[in-house]
């Protein structure tokens, strides 16, 4: 299986992160589908530097070449709850398992170093490699509720996983 490891985020990643955020196949399934300009993206990386609720990681491969992001925000300890997001694979890198491994890496890291008890996401149910990731690893459909923006619509699903429910997949060899 391809190893994938995380790493914080750094400023010299920026133009790369925003040429994969900005791709068609890519902003098609944020809830934010814009394109995103050099300036928004500096104001968000001076701001996500002072948010103590959130953990942003940029995911190398086997040979240390970036290839997508990661992240936990809305981090509640005092809950012990976070939410999963920015899963972003580089459009070249997809189809390799990147993604799976990312996501099993930052949920070991959100219940064994963050010790908490539930990981929930939101996600577009349309978006059918997202989804079957997460129903891969565990995750289970809470509550779907419809999202109206100007001119269309979408459904969405949201989705949680606790600690025990990680170790089953695990065991089971995901
Ligand atoms: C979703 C995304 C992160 C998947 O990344 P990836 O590295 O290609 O995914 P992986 O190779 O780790 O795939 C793992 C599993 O995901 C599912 N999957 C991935 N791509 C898929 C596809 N094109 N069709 C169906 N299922 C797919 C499968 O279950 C796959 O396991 P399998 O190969 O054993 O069937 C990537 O397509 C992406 O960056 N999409 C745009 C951004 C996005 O949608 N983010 C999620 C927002 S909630």
């Amino acid at each position: 299986m391809t190893r994938a490891f995380l790493r914080p985020l750094r400023n010299t990643d920026l133009p790369e992160l925003r040429s994969w955020r900005n791709h068609p196949d890519s902003r098609r399934w944020f809830f934010s589908q814009e394109e995103i300009t050099e300036q928004q993206q500096e104001r968000w990386f001076e701001e996500l530097s002072g948010r103590d609720n959130e953990r942003f990681f940029v995911i190398e491969d086997e040979e240390g070449v970036s290839v997508g992001t990661v992240s936990l925000y809305n981090i509640d300890p005092a809950k012990g709850r976070a939410e999963y997001g920015r899963m972003l694979i580089d459009p070249d890198h997809r189809g390799k398992g990147l993604a799976l491994e990312a996501t099993l890496a930052i949920l070991r890291y959100a219940f064994s170093k963050l010790c908490l008890e539930t990981v929930y996401l939101e996600v577009m149910t349309d978006n059918v490699p997202a989804v079957k990731l997460y129903q891969n690893i565990g995750f289970k459909t809470v509550r779907r509720y419809q999202k109206d923006t100007a001119g269309s619509g979408y459904e969405v699903a949201v989705m949680e996983i606790s600690e025990p429910e990680l170790l089953k997949t695990e065991r089971s060899g995901t």
